[in-house]
């Protein structure tokens, strides 16, 4: 069988093992030193200010827009454009923050939202909330102008591109802030985790903020100090003073302690996904039955599921059996068209149709890319791709 998820970490008897002594060592277990330590090395490795850890992916773009409501750079109501072919914790967010989401149609050669489909939705829209899908994007560089020409603040949810980059910059550093998942599968694993990163001081305080209880106890001891002269709190009160909108996102020292051995692999988890992906696209080229691809302007895919969309639903039913049949665990491109999704037809009225990621969902599918796939299995699935 080729799993979808092979294991819980790279390299994970070495990490289970220092785990295990991490956690017999430990009297603190809850959010502290290793954690912030994670938090640290993540923002120098992504090449970012702050980065802020939580729990999990979609609680990092749920307290994302939580600080920017509070930090009042949105407004409820507001029309928030984002990827139609994305994941559902992606938009649910923007649904249970009381703003407007807007669909965008991908475009077939990067599965990605380009600057074209953007500029039809673009008029009144206060903020993008683009998905970088499964390591690809389109183009960013034009994206991000186009956002900063319309007056659109831009965020990414860089969940499934951990190393990519284009234009010689890593993905989640086009926008305002961006949002990282450290699911075991993805790129790297905290078992559970998730980042939010960004430059700006003011955004980051409302993150560390809303991530705990809305208290102030992770911020610098100037902003406490001034905070708690504005509310008029003693140090007393200040304990449990809550000063904005929030909830608990924290993670926990194990979380940081399995991210501070992970990120060490950064490099290699990345180069060898990189290598997987060059085999696939090889082999996917040269079978007319699929759907290729244009990434000719990005420098690295780094990806942990291969996308395959086939040129007819019958196509996509053969293959998708052939694969199975061969023990390859497969699954949707992500969650498909989300406008097909009953939660998006429950809360949204909008739901007019997006062809491209329709297409992808009625033609499409995924299998893992590992970074500790072994010669065997990489050759099972590149035969298979072939045809
Ligand atoms: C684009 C995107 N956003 C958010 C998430 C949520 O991350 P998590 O599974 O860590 O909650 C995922 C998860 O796969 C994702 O693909």
């Amino acid at each position: 069988m080729i799993k979808l998820i092979k294991s819980s970490f790279y390299r994970e008897a070495e990490t289970k093992r220092a785990l295990a002594e991490f956690v017999l060592s430990q009297d603190i277990l809850s959010m502290n030193e290793q954690c912030r330590a994670f938090e640290k090395a993540f923002a120098a490795k992504q090449e970012r200010r702050y980065a802020v850890f939580v729990a999990n992916g979609s609680v990092a773009n749920l307290l994302l827009i939580q600080a920017l409501l509070n930090s009042g750079r949105l407004q409820r109501g507001g029309r928030i454009g984002f990827s139609a072919l994305t994941w559902p914790t992606n938009v649910m967010p923007l649904i249970q923050l009381g703003l407007e989401p807007v669909a965008i149609d991908c475009e077939m050669d990067t599965l990605n939202v380009s600057p074209e489909t953007l500029e039809e939705h673009v008029t009144g829209l206060r903020a993008l909330f683009l998905t970088n899908v499964l390591g690809f994007c389109d183009d960013l560089p034009a994206l991000r102008k186009l956002c900063d020409d319309q007056g659109v603040l831009l965020i990414e949810d860089n969940c499934e591109a951990l190393g990519s980059r284009t234009d010689r910059t890593l993905l989640g550093n086009f926008g305002l802030a961006s949002t990282f998942s450290f699911f075991v599968g993805h790129h790297m694993s905290t078992i559970e985790g998730g980042m939010v990163c960004t430059d700006d001081e003011e955004l980051y305080d409302h993150l560390v903020m809303s991530r705990a209880h809305g208290w102030d106890r992770d911020l610098s001891p100037a902003t406490r100090a001034r905070m708690r002269t504005e509310a008029g709190v003693d140090d007393f009160y200040a304990r449990y003073t809550f000063y904005d909108l929030a909830s608990n996102f924290r993670p926990t020292e194990i979380n940081g302690f399995i991210g501070n051995q992970q990120i060490r692999y950064w490099d290699e988890i990345v180069d060898r996904r990189v290598a997987n992906f060059g085999r696939f696209c090889a082999a996917m080229a040269r079978n007319a039955d699929f759907q290729g691809y244009d990434l000719a302007h990005m420098d690295t895919v780094s990806n942990f599921s291969m996308p395959v969309v086939c040129r007819t639903p019958e196509l996509a039913r053969k293959y998708r059996a052939e694969f199975e049949a061969a023990g390859v665990e497969i699954r949707p491109v992500i969650a498909g068209n989300i406008l097909q999704q009953p939660f998006y037809r429950k809360y949204v009225r909008n739901t007019s149709e997006r062809p491209n990621a329709h297409l992808v969902h009625t033609n499409g599918f995924y299998f893992g890319n590992n970074p500790e796939m072994t010669e065997d299995e990489l050759t099972t699935l590149c035969d298979l791709l072939d045809g």
